[in-house]
C-alpha cells in the first residue's frame, strides 16, 4: 500500500470513527438539520389521523382555485412533503401527471389509503405516491408545489430547499408556495414563516415573484386565515 493510499484510509477511519462516536441524539440532530428528521416517521406511524396536528383533512381552497381556473402551467406536478397526498390527487384530477413525495414511508402508505378511500378517482396512472427524500429527487416538473413543507424543514436546510426547488422546475414551470404560518415565534416545526424570508430564499437564484400576498380568509383553510400567504414564483 502506498504511503498516500495509507493516509487516506487513516483518514477514512478516523472519520469513520468521528461520525458512529456522535450519539444518537447528535446523529439525529445532524439529520434534522439537513432536512430529513426521523421524526416524521415517528408521527406517522402513530397513527396520525385526519384533522390532527397539521392534517387539513383536504387540500387547501387556493389550490382548488388555481386548479379549477386553469391559472397553472399544465404537464408534470410535484408535491414535496405531501403528507396524507390531499394537494396531489387535487392535481391528478386535473390532469396533471402527479409525483406526490413524502420522506415517511407511513405517510405514503396512509395517503395511498386515503386515495384508495375517494370515489372522486384521477385517471389511471396519473398519480404516482413515493416514500422519497425530496432532496434527493431528480427530474423537471412544470408545477411544483409546497405548502407546510418549508415550515417543517430546519432553517439549516432552507437553501438547500431553494437550490432543490431551481433544478426541479423546468424552464417556463410555476413554484407555488402557500406560505404557512405567518408568524412570530422561535423555534419548530412549524418554523415561522414570511414572505420576506422566502423571497430571500428564492430570489438570489433567480426566481421572481408573479404573486406574493397575503391570502382572503376565504382561500385559507379553516383556523389558518390571516397566516396564509400565497406566493407564485417563476424563473428569469
Ligand atoms: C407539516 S407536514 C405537511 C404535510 C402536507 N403538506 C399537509 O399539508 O398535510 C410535512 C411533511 O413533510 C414530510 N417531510 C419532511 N422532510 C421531508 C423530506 N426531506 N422529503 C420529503 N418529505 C419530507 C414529513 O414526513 C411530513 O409529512
Amino acid at each position: 500500500m502506498s504511503d498516500m493510499e495509507c493516509t487516506k484510509k487513516k483518514t477514512t477511519a478516523k472519520n469513520t470513527r468521528e461520525v458512529t462516536n456522535l450519539t444518537p441524539e447528535e446523529q439525529h440532530d445532524d439529520k434534522t438539520r439537513a432536512g430529513v428528521s426521523e421524526t416524521w416517521e415517528q408521527i406517522w406511524a402513530d397513527g396520525l389521523e385526519p384533522g390532527q396536528r397539521f392534517d387539513a383533512r383536504g387540500p387547501a381552497p387556493i389550490l382548488k382555485h388555481l386548479l379549477d381556473t386553469n391559472a397553472l402551467p399544465k404537464g408534470r406536478a410535484l408535491v414535496p412533503g405531501c403528507g396524507r397526498a390531499y394537494a396531489p390527487l387535487e392535481f391528478a384530477r386535473h390532469g396533471y401527471q402527479t409525483l406526490g413525495v413524502d420522506l415517511a414511508h407511513t405517510a405514503v402508505k396512509a395517503a395511498q389509503e386515503f386515495v384508495d378511500s375517494v370515489e372522486d378517482k384521477p385517471k389511471e396512472g396519473l398519480l404516482e405516491l413515493r416514500a422519497a427524500n425530496f432532496f434527493e429527487l431528480e427530474g423537471q416538473f412544470d408545477v411544483i408545489y409546497d405548502y407546510t413543507f418549508l415550515c417543517a424543514l430546519h432553517p439549516n436546510a432552507r437553501e438547500k430547499w431553494a437550490a432543490q426547488m431551481h433544478k426541479l422546475l423546468a424552464p417556463q414551470g410555476e413554484l407555488v408556495t402557500l406560505i404557512f404560518p405567518i408568524v412570530e415565534k422561535e423555534g419548530g416545526p412549524p418554523y415561522a414563516m414570511s414572505m420576506d424570508l422566502v423571497k430571500s430564499l428564492l430570489e438570489p437564484l433567480g426566481f421572481t415573484a408573479t404573486t406574493l400576498e397575503m391570502l382572503p380568509d376565504d382561500m385559507c383553510h379553516r383556523g389558518r386565515e390571516e397566516r396564509t400567504a400565497l406566493g407564485r414564483w417563476v424563473k428569469k
